[in-house]
């Protein structure tokens, strides 16, 4: 494996099996001396098979150092996305107001698109050899987003978040996938520009929209 940073192995734990009531268990020794087949072994842990900054060797033709290249360039727009995907459901649930029903789907319609970024982002990783961004602590270590409220706030402030949001992945994305095609990875690049990019300027085109100040019904 080629390594960015030293890996944190866990300490092993030895499994302990929890069937320890009172009563005869599907653990215990039988007649027959097999009942030990049908427990499930439980509680088990061990130490990673390959730590996340890692990479594994595929055979896709690209060297080492282009492929941890794109593996760290996908996992930085991979945790920013997941971030905007879970802003859309945020917003999903506490949009208010006399636009609720738009909005409310448009978020919704929005997430589901952000849902496909983040499966394709996370398995090309996979594909490079390398170990995607998956748990939510570890996408807030890693997400350069402004993080948001817990609270409700004023649907234009929804928006503009997320609309900063895209904008910042969009910059990230280009970027990267200039780069990605100067290193000779062809299907990152694709990646980027074919699905990351134009979904999300599409999407802010939608959101934007909703912050142009018109008169509904006298014209100016
Ligand atoms: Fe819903």
């Amino acid at each position: 494996m080629a390594t960015m940073n030293p890996s944190r192995m866990q300490p092993f734990q030895k499994g302990s099996n929890a069937a320890t009531a009172s009563m005869p268990t599907a653990g215990s020794a039988g007649p027959n001396g097999r009942q030990q087949e049908a427990q499930p072994i439980l509680r088990q842990r061990s130490e990673e098979t390959q730590p996340y900054g890692t990479l594994t060797r595929v055979p896709i033709g690209l060297d080492d150092d282009v492929r941890l290249a794109s593996v760290e360039a996908l996992n930085q727009i991979l945790a920013n996305t997941m971030v905007l995907r879970d802003l859309y459901k945020k917003h999903h649930w506490q949009v208010s107001g006399p636009t609720f029903i738009a909005l409310h789907e448009l978020f919704d319609k929005h997430f589901e698109q952000q849902v496909e970024l983040v499966d394709d982002l996370a398995e090309r990783v996979q594909i490079l050899g390398g170990i995607s961004v998956a748990m939510p602590h570890d996408v807030a270590e890693r997400s350069t987003l402004e993080r948001p409220p817990s609270g409700r706030e004023e649907v234009p402030v929804q928006i503009s978040r997320m609309l900063e949001a895209h904008e910042q992945i969009l910059v990230q994305a280009r970027q990267q996938a200039r780069a990605a095609a100067d290193r000779g990875d062809d299907g990152t690049n694709d990646l980027l520009v074919s699905q990351v990019v134009r979904t999300n300027e599409m999407q802010a085109w939608f959101l934007s929209q909703h912050l142009v100040d018109t008169p509904l019904v006298r014209a100016k």
